[in-house]
């Protein structure tokens, strides 16, 4: 085989086979094929597009290049939720917890964040004693004793995708939709994962800004689960601002304790009930979506969901009177508001900018090895819909040393985050629509 036979076959718009996507992938991976041909054949990809079974074949070539974590020690259908481009997911420290407690069993590896994205990881560690370093046996019993687990990623998974993606990135070709979902699905694929739960984000905030396009990459990520035999769904939901109201590791925390008490922000709690359904029907713990819903909401109501979340933290070496004490955790010295610069309603608000404010006050990293402040980050008072008054308090920072010009750069920043109307916005839904491997459906709550 010849790699420059196969780049002029795709750039013809033919079909590569099995063999062929293998021969590219383990060629690039070892160093045998160089940047530039892997660039051109990227880009013919780009421009043709692969069929289902191609991705598919990309997608299981990516996922062989590295470790792979064999879960089958522990019991029951390992359900993966993945995000494709959210800030501040809240929402695994409240889907984990929540999903465990009604049977699912959840065996995490995560990863830390870099610049706005905040990493699951850093959430937990910001709860005093939680240690995310466990060995691979340690994980697989506390997964079987405790119902979950959340480690730190380490060894080497999906090195060919690490390369392609690095490589995609100066090439100006992320934004292929069979590029994209096979490098997200080999990554949950080689964790482990039978069944994965994807929430595809669309909208101003997200990777894909049109909602065409957010289906199309959900449906070829629903369709390599179907040709791999990793059952997936997808539900596409809206980001048009932050979904919860915290950003920043102890914040997050806390707004996480709350929504399993059933008190924190609506569009947190609804996402995370919707894709838990979906989790609790993948992993055979319900037949349908609405008796899942009903199994979730039973979780929350009769306190277990929040009874696991303390289980969790205290498995993992953690303090779990954190969770009816939330003060114990880390509190920033010194808080501040951000006033809003005009009158009308909110319209929407910019979660990207909001996660590089919050990084600016020490809730992020910079740069890779930059040190974490748990304390710090972003309290947002008001959100899509609201009336605002000029002056009013639209969020508050939480921070500890941060110098007077940074502040004012912060300030500003959130200030223009917020985008205020003259007039209340139309109500959008949060989830548009849902791709199963039996199609389509539109969401109507
Ligand atoms: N996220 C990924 O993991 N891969 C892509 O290609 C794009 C976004
Ligand atoms: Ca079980």
């Amino acid at each position: 085989m010849r790699t420059v036979d196969l780049i002029a076959k795709k750039r013809d718009g033919g079909e590569l086979t099995a063999e062929e996507i293998a021969y590219l992938i383990d060629g690039y991976c070892s160093g045998d094929i160089p940047d530039y041909q892997m660039s051109a054949w990227a880009m013919a990809v780009f421009f043709r597009g692969m069929t289902a079974r191609e991705t598919a074949d990309l997608t299981m070539a990516m996922a062989r290049s590295g470790d792979q974590i064999d879960l089958s020690g522990i019991e029951g259908v390992k359900v993966d939720k993945h995000s494709t481009g959210g800030v501040g997911d809240t929402v695994t420290l409240v889907l984990a917890p929540l999903v465990a407690a009604a049977g699912v069993p959840v065996a995490k590896m995560s990863g830390r964040g870099l610049g706005h994205t905040g990493g699951t990881i850093d959430k937990l560690e910001s709860i005093p004693g939680f240690c995310v370093e466990r060995t691979k046996e340690e994980f697989i019993r506390q997964v079987n004793e405790c119902g979950v687990a959340v480690i730190s990623q380490s060894g080497n998974i999906t090195p060919a995708d690490k390369k392609l993606y690095a490589l995609r990135d100066v090439t100006a070709t992320v934004n292929s939709i069979p590029l994209i979902a096979s490098s997200v699905m080999s990554k949950k694929i080689a964790s482990g994962a039978d069944a994965i739960v994807l929430d595809v984000k669309t909208g101003s905030g997200a990777f894909m800004k049109s909602l065409d396009e957010s289906m199309a990459l959900a449906q070829a990520m629903v369709d390599i689960g179907s040709q791999v035999g990793r059952e997936t769904v997808a539900v596409i939901s809206s980001m048009e601002e932050p979904l919860g109201s915290a950003i920043g590791n102890a914040l997050e925390v806390k707004e996480a304790i709350k929504t399993l008490k059933g008190a924190g922000s609506k569009p947190l709690l609804e996402l995370c009930l919707a894709l838990g359904s979906y989790m609790l029907v993948l992993g055979k713990q319900a037949d349908n979506y609405e008796e899942a819903r009903a199994r979730l909401n039973d979780v929350l109501a009769s306190g277990r969901a929040l009874e696991k979340f303390k289980q969790f933290i205290a498995a993992q070496g953690g303090d779990p009177a954190c969770v009816d004490e939330p003060e114990r955790l880390p509190c920033a010295r010194r808080r501040i508001p951000v006033e809003c610069p005009s009158e009308g309603f909110v319209s929407s608000v910019d979660a990207e900018q909001i996660g590089i404010a919050a990084m600016m006050l020490g809730a992020g990293r910079e740069m890779k090895d930059s040190r974490i402040d748990w304390s710090a980050g972003i309290e947002l008072r008001k959100r899509i819909g609201d009336p605002v008054s000029m002056g009013e308090t639209i969020a508050e920072l939480h921070f500890n040393d941060t110098d007077r010009d940074r502040l004012d750069a912060v300030r500003q920043r959130v200030r223009s985050a917020f985008s205020i109307a003259g007039a209340p916005p139309e109500p959008r839904p949060l989830i548009y629509a849902v791709v199963t491997k039996d199609g389509v459906k539109t969401w109507t709550e």
